[in-house]
């Protein structure tokens, strides 16, 4: 069983929660999980001024995803920061990409999942996220969320991402706040339950 996770980071927050979903992927057993970033489109001058290269450094070992990478997988778990209320460019174009994949049905059957981060509290995870599900369903793959038996996604003690649909994170406006030890959890436990899941349908 093979499970790819796919993700675009610029400062390294969504990076952060990548990890954590590999790792909750990785204590299913016979599962084969390889972490991977979708290319870069920003030219490095633009990048220079998001104040985006120092933070790029810490997951530039991750190697770039192709699109023909995506077929040989079971299950794809994709994250992604919010870009006003959608997934990032970055990933739209690597996705927008796959119209060969679409017309020969390479992914149907697949297991597709999604996290996101966006930098305030209501900037759009949820939209993010369900926007992202439509190219999934559109591919024929069978999309999985984050299910309330993670129970952590309901605590109001602290200010926390997480929802049905995915595990996210709040960056602040400045990048300033790393995944919190829920949010984490939240990814962790969506990275299980879809190599649990996938490992289901391989049977
Ligand atoms: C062009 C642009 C649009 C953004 N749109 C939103 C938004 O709609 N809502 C929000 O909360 N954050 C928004 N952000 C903030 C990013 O989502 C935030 O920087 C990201 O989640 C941090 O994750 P990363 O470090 O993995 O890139 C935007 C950032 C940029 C550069």
């Amino acid at each position: 069983m093979k499970i790819l996770v796919v993700y675009y980071s610029m400062y390294g927050h969504v990076h952060r929660m990548a990890e954590e979903v590999a790792a909750g992927a990785a204590e299913v057993s016979g599962a084969q999980v390889l972490l991977r970033r979708v290319p870069e489109t920003l030219p490095a001058e633009v990048l220079e001024k998001m104040g985006a290269l120092e933070a790029a450094k810490g997951f530039s070992h991750i190697p770039v995803c192709t699109v023909e990478e995506l077929p040989t997988a079971d299950a794809i778990l994709f994250g992604t920061p919010t870009r006003f209320g959608n997934m990032c460019g970055q990933m739209r174009q690597f996705l927008d990409a796959t119209g060969s994949l679409w017309s020969q049905g390479a992914l149907v059957g697949k297991v597709g999942s999604v996290f996101a981060s966006t930098a305030t509290q209501h900037g759009g995870q949820e939209a993010t996220i369900l926007s992202f599900h439509i190219t999934l369903l559109h591919q024929g793959m069978v999309v999985v969320g984050l299910p309330y038996a993670f129970q952590d996604q309901m605590r109001i003690d602290e200010v926390t991402g997480g929802s049905p649909y995915g595990a996210t994170t709040i960056a602040g406006t400045k990048g300033e706040r790393m995944p919190s030890a829920n949010e984490l959890a939240g990814a962790r436990f969506q990275g299980k339950h879809v190599a649990t899941l996938t490992a289901k349908l391989c049977k």
